[in-house]
């Protein structure tokens, strides 16, 4: 029974990265893991099995010469360091089912007996390699790959180095890799990326891989367990979380965790793409497993215009903007500011613009005028308009603007929000939400409630604020999974019955599920508009 339940289509596995533990959260770590929190709190509502995992990349040369100038041991550095992910992810509302990171004795255990069965199998070779390593990018480039003689990604300088490695002999995957891409046009997005990738393989003769760092050079690392003079590369063992956490972190673990495998779609931003695409892509054909159904590859946050950096002095830290800016607003404005994969920028005016103007303008108002109106005319309690209203029976309701919006409300649930939360296109979602707010708002200037309390037309009236109740009520569903408090409180002014985070979009999501007679319980406005000092505002316009 288990069994089949979650080996069929209705299992879902979503990943981010895992983050390096050098240094504190910043803008594009939450986006990813927010992004990643989208797509799992809405294929909760679609009724599937998710499991959304979370984590963090502990060894390796970066963490060790940042505990090293904290004057700590790397695992204790890590120990410090991962309370900050942590405690970020419950700040931003972040339901991750997991959180997995590469110092787990489960994980390392796992990565040894891939790699040793990689070994055994000739995947990996020891070699004498000579070539030009770059310290914080941690791996080798040939002469011809260095621009003007430095790291062609960070364009630092290079060490030259002779020494053995071990290689795992990714160059015979080339072609296998080049198909599987062709022959599934979304196994990496956006689009122009998957082209990227492909154009690279097509025109390049694919190294192999080093897979190893001498102990004496770097000894933060999990031990090869054919040759314990050396670690493992850290990329080589960050990416088997992916794998591993199925084994041991899983919700499900029976009957095998096979079942998890392999992933919906691993979330990463375009910089770690060849890391994705081609080594760990490689890697599982190695391992002779499924690759992943998608790797998305999303754009990067500038800051105002420029790159995010500490040294520029606009690091954006998610904790502060939560603080100043409330969660939802700040989620809501990543994901609908720019769609998803491409490049954008964040500036705090942008985000009080969104706030003031499609949060507490569109949406806010909608809300409020609704309930504002049916406690004047209703003392408070749901109208009971004629039942077509309640049916939403598009073919009985007279007024082709009440039809037009119970129709688009309708059609977004049942077709629109699948077909675009498939793509991942959070931002064309938002958009179609705010174009029902907007129609809702019109309707409300066109009907005007208020001369229809005074023509005593009661069943008109009560229609129009049934259809922008149970409207509100909908659309919360279908708001949760991006700003989750603000939807949970248009349930509760609506008092509507049940918890939002065990909806079914298909039976929750049925029109005419609102109870005329409910009392409704209008509480404080849903998004306060933000007030911008003068002094930002002149410091914004020079
Ligand atoms: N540890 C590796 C990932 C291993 S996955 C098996 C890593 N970690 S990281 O801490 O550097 O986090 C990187 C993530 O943050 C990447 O997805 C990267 O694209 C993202 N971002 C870093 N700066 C960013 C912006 N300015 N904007 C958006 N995302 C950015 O790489």
């Amino acid at each position: 029974m288990n069994n089949q339940r979650h080996s069929t289509h209705s299992r879902f596995y979503v990943t981010t990265p895992i983050y390096y533990v050098n240094d504190i959260p910043h803008i594009g770590h939450a986006y990813t893991t927010l992004a990643a929190d989208i797509i799992a709190r809405y294929n909760r509502l679609k009724g599937r099995d998710v499991f959304f995992l979370t984590g963090t990349d502990e060894h390796g040369q970066k963490v060790e010469k940042a505990a090293q100038e904290k004057g700590r041991t790397p695992k204790e550095h890590a120990d410090i360091m991962v309370d900050n992910f942590k405690n970020l992810w419950i700040k931003l509302n972040v339901t991750n089912d997991a959180f997995i990171r590469t110092t787990d004795p489960e994980h390392i255990k796992i990565v040894q007996s891939l790699l040793m069965n990689l070994y055994e199998k000739g995947e990996i070779e020891k070699r004498l390699y000579t070539g030009w390593y770059c310290i914080p990018d941690e791996r080798f480039w040939t002469e011809k790959e260095l621009v003007d003689g430095n790291c062609p990604e960070c364009k630092r300088p290079v060490e030259h180095i002779s020494e053995e490695n071990y290689f795992f002999l990714m160059s015979k995957y080339q072609k296998r890799l080049i198909h599987h891409i062709k022959e599934n046009p979304t196994y990496i997005l956006p689009e122009a990326r998957r082209n990227e990738v492909l154009g690279f393989l097509e025109n390049n003769v694919l190294g192999d891989l080093c897979i190893s760092r001498p102990k004496g050079r770097l000894s933060w690392g999990i031990t090869l367990p054919f040759d314990e003079k050396f670690v493992t590369y850290v990329w080589f063992d960050a990416l088997l979380n992916y794998y591993s956490a199925t084994r041991y972190l899983a919700p499900y673990t029976l009957p095998l965790s096979e079942n998890w495998w392999p992933p919906d779609h691993h979330l990463i931003g375009k910089d770690i793409l060849t890391t994705h695409a081609i080594y760990w892509s490689t890697m599982l054909m190695a391992i002779d497993m499924p690759l992943p159904r998608n790797i998305f590859a999303h754009g990067w946050w500038t800051v105002e215009g420029k790159k995010m950096s500490k040294s520029f002095g606009n690091f954006v830290d998610p904790n502060e903007m939560v603080n100043k800016y409330g969660i939802d607003s700040f989620r809501y404005f990543l994901f609908r500011e720019v769609p998803f994969g491409l490049d954008g920028d964040f500036s705090e005016q942008a985000l009080i613009k969104r706030n003031n103007t499609d949060l507490a303008n569109d949406l806010g108002n909608l809300l409020s005028r609704t309930l504002t109106m049916i406690e004047k005319y209703y003392g408070g309690e749901i109208p009971q308009p004629p039942s077509y209203y309640i049916k939403g029976d598009l073919n009985n309701i007279k007024e082709t603007n009440i039809m037009i919006l119970v129709e688009e409300v309708k059609n977004i649930g049942e077709i629109e929000l699948e077909h675009l939360m498939k793509g991942l296109l959070f931002s064309h979602v938002l958009e179609k939400i705010w174009s029902v707010i907007n129609f809702a708002n019109k309707l409300i200037e066109v009907e005007a409630p208020w001369n229809l309390w005074k023509a005593k037309n009661t069943d008109k009236l009560s229609g129009v604020l049934y259809t922008l109740a149970e409207t509100l009520r909908i659309l919360a569903i279908y708001l949760f999974p991006f700003m989750p408090s603000a939807a949970e409180e248009m349930w509760r002014q609506l008092n509507v019955k049940g918890d939002l985070s065990e909806a079914n979009l298909e039976n929750e999501g049925k029109w005419g599920l609102l109870m005329p007679g409910e009392k409704i319980k209008k509480g404080s406005i849903l998004f306060p508009r933000i007030e911008t000092s003068r002094k930002t505002r002149i410091r914004n316009l020079s």
